[in-house]
């Protein structure tokens, strides 16, 4: 077995490594790059880490971006999944407060755009609320192959096959966020 295959012992999956933890910090630091060019002198920044799948993403991606003004952070939790690894199709909003933010600059941190119904939910839904200023939207994954809604992020940590992946926040029936690393998870067919 080489040193990119781990099998849960407790669970028996197997998790092939797709990017290793400093894969993902060089692809964050570009991605910091891009973005705060395009924040830097912009008046007040809002992100939105869309709980739980960003939090490490998140995490990382926000000392990464330097800009003129300080952000403001806010948290919201969405979810589509529940615990099987295909889309129930509706999107649940166990959390959904904001400050008011009308008319500012938001930028929404997502884990993975999958069919996108989450993302063009929550992009429509900041859009009614508060018609910002500026709407973009900053995913690890993407997942174009997978599209129901159209949805097109603007910053992109990787584009991914048709593959379940978990780890770096990402979950199987609320296993695996906290790997470090990316992996596909092998359901075994089961
Ligand atoms: P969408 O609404 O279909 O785009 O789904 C987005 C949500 O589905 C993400 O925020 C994830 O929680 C979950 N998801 C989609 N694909 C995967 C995957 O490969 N692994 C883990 N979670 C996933
Ligand atoms: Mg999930």
């Amino acid at each position: 077995m080489g040193a990119d295959m781990v099998t849960s012992e407790k669970t028996g999956h197997k998790i092939t490594e797709i990017y290793s933890p400093e894969q993902i910090q060089k692809r964050i630091i570009e991605l910091g790059q891009i973005i705060s060019q395009d924040y830097k002198s912009l008046e007040n920044p809002v992100v939105i880490g869309v709980m739980k799948g960003a939090f490490c993403f998140l995490a990382d991606l926000v000392r990464n971006i330097n800009t003129d003004d300080p952000l403001q952070m806010e948290f919201v939790r969405l979810s589509s999944y529940g615990s099987a690894t295909e889309s129930s199709g509706h999107v649940h909003t166990p959390y959904l407060e904001l400050p008011n933010i009308s008319h500012r600059h938001i930028l929404v941190v997502e884990d993975i755009i999958d069919s996108g119904r989450t993302a063009k939910f929550f992009l429509d839904y900041l859009t009614g609320q508060f018609q910002p200023a500026t709407l973009k939207i900053a995913c690890f994954l993407d997942k174009p192959s997978r599209r129901v809604v159209e949805v097109e992020p603007d910053y992109v940590g990787f584009t991914i096959n048709d593959l379940f992946v978990v780890g770096y926040g990402l979950d199987y029936a609320e296993k695996y966020r906290e790997l470090p690393f990316l992996g596909e998870l092998d359901l075994g067919g089961g």
